[in-house]
């Protein structure tokens, strides 16, 4: 297209905008990119009224673009997903976990050289500071590893305030060294954290890393050597971890990764950052589904409980956890490669019963006019729980093998939102329906209003409460 073309082609890609209460006419231009048309939000501030600029209401942000990225690509109505441009298929069949962390955060697949030094820095990275470890043995034998996980995430930032902008100064993220450095460090001690948080659990001493495993290797190596002399998971359960840490790298702005970048705007350290966004990973609506839909899954227990079940879904009195997706309203690319997955694990570890009533549950949603209309398919985390079941994991530790990987989406969002011009602080705005400005009343003037001041008591509270106190 020539430049008078280009020129006449903005100007036809504008909105008219005449404002009824004041007769007032704007032109807002249309931006156009690969994934949807779009205006930028502050220019609806020109229609001002009684002194205020217009704005655009949209809780949950079900319409909101909020920054520019080459990460990651979704087509939900065609169910594709791309990382820098690479379907997510290829890369599940042919590359590695590591690959494809250096593909999301540095924006290109590494040659043989660069690939190898990656790997040798993250392996550097393995080892966490010992009183890091020592921490995470002082939390309860039943602590939610997650809650180990995101404490000790956020407790590492205080073994490194060199490098915390509210001790080092702001600018100290200008420094290409330093922000690689704690990718490396953050990247490289995850599955140590992570295994120690299920050593943990199990009562065992947490394991140093091993020297000479791969990425995913290694974390199962930790997880599970006791005394054996040499230890080496079966590389087909590595394999189909492998899988699963790719397909769980990235996906674009979801709840964890828009708080990376939101909390990074505060400019807070990242290890801080990554803290929180575990923290939003952790909710059942996202990164704790697969917890939740194991959780279902065992509920239901029965093929012959699946109509019941359907049917308190349709009753708005259960969720089918598993199932929709803000993003996708077709079937989850990711879901059908971890139900292949499913079955390659299950040729290792024999078939795990839940699988049946997750099959059976989809065949049933899948012909449902409830489900369909609502284009409510399978997500990633639908069949992930039942693999993570199969494979010996508890419930608890499956948002874990979530986060691991996702972290490499969430650091190239940080590196992407660091290098960004237009990154300011996140401050969004409210719509304010309080009591309009009323003076201070004295506590023996005051009206009562009825408030809800209950909370729940334990037995125990109950039992307490009974005795006589002097
Ligand atoms: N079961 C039953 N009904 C559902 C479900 C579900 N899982 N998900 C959505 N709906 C219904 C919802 O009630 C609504 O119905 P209506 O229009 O009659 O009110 C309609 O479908 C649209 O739902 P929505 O709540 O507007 O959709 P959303 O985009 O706000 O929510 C979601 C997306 C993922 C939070 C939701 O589908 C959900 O809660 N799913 C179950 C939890 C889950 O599997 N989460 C994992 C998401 S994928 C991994 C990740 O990103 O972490």
């Amino acid at each position: 297209m020539n430049r008078l073309a280009l020129y006449a082609n903005q100007l036809a890609h504008h909105l008219t905008i005449t404002d009824n209460r004041t007769g007032k006419t704007i032109e807002v231009p249309i931006s156009t990119s690969r994934e949807s048309d779009f205006i930028h939000a502050t220019k609806l501030g020109a229609l001002q009224y009684q002194g205020q600029p217009l704005r655009v209401y949209d809780p949950g942000y079900m319409n909101t673009i909020c920054c520019t990225s080459k990460i990651s690509y979704i087509d939900g109505d065609k169910g594709i997903l791309e990382y820098r441009g690479i379907p997510i298929e290829e890369l599940a069949e042919k590359s590695t976990f590591v690959e494809v962390a250096y593909l999301l955060i540095n924006g290109e697949l590494p040659s043989k050289s660069q690939l190898q030094e990656w790997d040798e820095k993250l392996r550097k990275h393995t080892f966490i500071h010992t009183d890091a470890s020592q921490m995470m043995k002082s939390f309860r034998y039943d602590a939610h590893p997650m809650g180990m996980l995101i404490s000790t995430l956020a407790a590492i930032s205080t073994f490194h305030p060199e490098v915390n902008p509210a001790l080092a100064g702001e600018g100290v993220y200008k420094n290409q060294d330093i922000v690689n450095k704690q990718i490396y460090r953050i990247l490289g001690s995850l599955p140590t954290i992570a295994s120690n948080s299920f050593r943990n659990r199990i009562g065992r001493e947490h394991n140093m890393p091993h020297e000479n495993m791969s990425y995913v290797e290694n974390f199962l190596y930790m997880l599970d050597k006791l005394n054996e002399k040499e230890y080496k998971p079966h590389p087909k359960i590595t394999r189909a971890l492998e899988v699963l840490f790719i397909l769980h790298a990235e996906h674009e702005l979801n709840c964890s990764t828009a708080f990376v970048r939101h909390l990074s705007s505060s400019g807070v350290d990242i290890y801080t950052a990554i803290a929180g966004a575990a923290g939003a990973l952790y909710g059942p609506k996202h990164g704790g589904a697969n917890e939740a839909v194991l959780r279902m899954l065992e509920e239901i227990g029965d093929l012959k409980n699946i109509p019941q079940f359907i049917k308190d879904v349709k009753d708005r009195k259960k969720l089918l956890m598993g199932f929709g997706h803000r993003v996708y309203k077709n079937y989850d690319p990711r879901a059908k490669i971890v139900k292949q997955i499913a079955y390659q694990v299950f040729e290792i570890t024999g078939k795990e019963p839940l699988i049946e009533i997750a099959i059976e549950l989809e065949k049933i949603a899948l012909s449902d006019p409830y489900f369909i209309q609502r284009k409510l398919y399978p997500n990633v985390d639908f069949y992930s729980g039942v693999i993570y079941r199969a494979l010996g994991f508890p419930t608890d530790m499956f948002p874990v093998l979530f986060t691991i990987p996702r972290v490499a989406g969430w650091l190239a969002h940080w590196k992407e939102y660091l290098n960004d011009k237009e990154n300011n602080i996140v401050r969004p705005r409210q719509n304010y329906i309080g009591p309009e400005k009323r003076n201070y009343v004295p506590v023996d003037q005051r009206k009562e209003f009825p408030i809800y001041l209950e909370s729940n008591k334990s037995s125990r509270q109950k039992r307490r409460e009974t005795a006589t106190l002097s």
